[in-house]
């Protein structure tokens, strides 16, 4: 990675404008970290619209447009609202795979209201791509994501 989490997360918050509304916000983040992040070959939203998850802003080959509660790793991460991290995503129960070149993925629940509102997802064509730095580091991103939220 050429930038810090913290860096990164400084420009994230430096997109994250209030005038310029959730979509178009969400839009530019993707485009960030899809421009920062080695290694990835898919990186976006899903948000929480009712019962499922709608794919969102995102980079990378298309994608599933839904995914049920608790289904594959982005429905897991809404239903336990819970960061995971996934090594291999062949040895994930249910796994959802939208582009096959995908072998590892990192998904963070993203709460508004104490309730998940969307989830960031990004996948890497190599087995065991994401650490614990990533963790870390985007967890702090989705705390912006999370604080920009709750100004809306
Ligand atoms: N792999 C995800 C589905 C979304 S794609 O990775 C873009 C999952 O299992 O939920």
């Amino acid at each position: 990675m050429n930038i810090t989490y913290d860096e990164l997360n400084k420009e994230v918050k430096a997109l994250l404008s209030p005038e310029d509304g959730l979509l178009s916000s969400a839009c530019n983040v993707v485009a960030l970290l899809w421009e920062h992040l080695p290694d990835c070959n898919w990186l976006g939203f899903y948000y929480v619209d009712g019962d499922i998850l709608r794919v969102g802003p995102f980079q990378g080959k298309i994608a599933c447009t839904k995914i049920q509660y608790a289904k594959g790793v982005c429905g897991t991460t809404w239903a336990k609202n819970e960061i995971q991290l996934v090594e291999d995503v062949h040895a994930f129960p249910g796994h959802i795979a939208c582009d096959s070149a995908s072998n590892s993925e990192i998904v963070l629940p993203i709460n508004k209201n104490n309730q998940v509102f969307a989830v960031l997802d990004i996948d890497s064509p190599s087995i065991g791509r994401f650490t614990e730095e990533d963790r870390e580091g985007l967890a702090l991103i989705v705390s912006s994501l999370e604080e920009f939220l709750s100004m809306l």
